[in-house]
């Protein structure tokens, strides 16, 4: 990878809940994506996936560690970097209903959006019919509002907003997940060929590895705050090393009935943990079928064990490979 347009060092975000307690639902994550590339997220629900997105796009702050753009340190922006900035990162999120204000035509949410950005009104109305065409809405949709629209065509406003400033990064958040099955491949390819055409960055976040596999080249897997693996898609579904990513991987059907039958199948044993109060050592070790001694006690760090493959745990090698 050249310079990563987003990168991240040591990145946590605690949350404080009564009592003193504190969520550390980022506790030191590096990662970076470089220009062009899309990194997919997986991770249970609660893992903090949601809050790595709104901090890459500037959305919440870091309590600790750096945020970078394009080779610059977010963390003071202000003027012109600020503005900047939120041109150039954008965010689709889950639920295009809610992302949209009820009240407003799509025509006018695009408008409201680019003079936000200091855009006038007349460049704004101008620009309107090129960015809905290139998220596939007709250029008369501009005057519908949410409720007169299906929930696809929802989400390709919201996309249609989120390039009207011709960002090169965007995250999607679960972009897919509240919309019914027969729109989902619409949008995951509306937002491929998006990606493509303009050559953005993405963050691209599900809870399905399949979802993932559509669309990103390099998949990053999250548990308790923490990338416990990053590698390239087929290395991860080919030849994952975490236990936990295994135990996901298992959890998807495969095509074939035969080759299903005969997989073992392994099952995350127990619930997820409190975040807020996570195990020490390995936060995976309590559920994990090869976990010892040190990984109760000691935090495994990621460490690269083939080209662009990393993983944070202690036995990842042979002894994984074979569960
Ligand atoms: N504003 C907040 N105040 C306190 N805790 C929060 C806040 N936002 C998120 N959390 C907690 O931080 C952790 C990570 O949340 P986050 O929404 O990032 O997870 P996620 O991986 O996106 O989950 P999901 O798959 O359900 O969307 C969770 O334990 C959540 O309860
Ligand atoms: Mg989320």
């Amino acid at each position: 990878m050249t310079v990563p347009l987003v990168e991240t060092q040591a990145l946590a975000r605690h949350y404080r809940l009564g009592s003193g307690r504190i969520l550390r639902a980022l506790d030191g994550v590096d990662i970076a994506i470089g220009k062009g590339e899309t990194l997919g997220l997986v991770g249970e629900s609660g893992s903090g996936k949601s809050t790595l997105g709104r901090t890459l796009v500037g959305l919440q702050r870091p309590s600790e560690g750096i945020v970078r753009f394009d080779g610059r340190d977010t963390a003071d922006a202000a003027g012109s970097h600020l503005r900047e900035l939120r041109r150039r990162r954008q965010m689709v999120f889950q639920d295009p209903s809610g992302a949209l204000n009820p009240r407003m035509t799509i025509g006018t949410t695009l408008q409201e959006h680019l003079l936000v950005q200091g855009w006038s009104r007349a460049a704004a109305r101008a620009r309107q019919p090129d960015v809905l065409a290139q998220a596939g809405l007709p250029g008369e949709f501009a005057e519908r509002y949410p409720h007169e629209i299906s929930g696809g065509q929802r989400q390709r406003a919201v996309i249609a907003r989120a390039i009207a400033t011709d960002p090169d990064f965007l995250v999607a958040d679960e972009p897919v997940s509240a919309l019914d099955v027969s729109t989902r491949a619409q949008i995951i390819n509306l937002l491929r060929h998006l990606q493509r055409a303009r050559g953005l960055s993405m963050l691209f976040i599900s809870h399905d590895l399949s979802i993932v596999a559509h669309i990103c080249r390099t998949v990053a897997v999250m548990y308790l705050g923490r990338i416990v693996e990053i590698a390239p898609r087929t290395a991860l579904f080919e030849t994952a090393l975490h236990p936990y990513t295994r135990t996901l991987l298992s959890a998807i059907p495969l095509p074939d009935p035969a080759r299903e039958r005969a997989r073992p199948h392994v099952s995350l044993r127990g619930e997820t943990p409190d975040p807020s109060a996570p195990p020490g050592g390995c936060h995976f070790h309590p559920r994990c079928p090869i976990a010892t001694t040190e990984c109760t006690e000691t935090s495994p760090l990621l460490r690269t064990l083939a080209a662009g493959h990393q993983v944070a745990c202690h036995h990842a090698g042979p002894a994984t490979a074979a569960l």
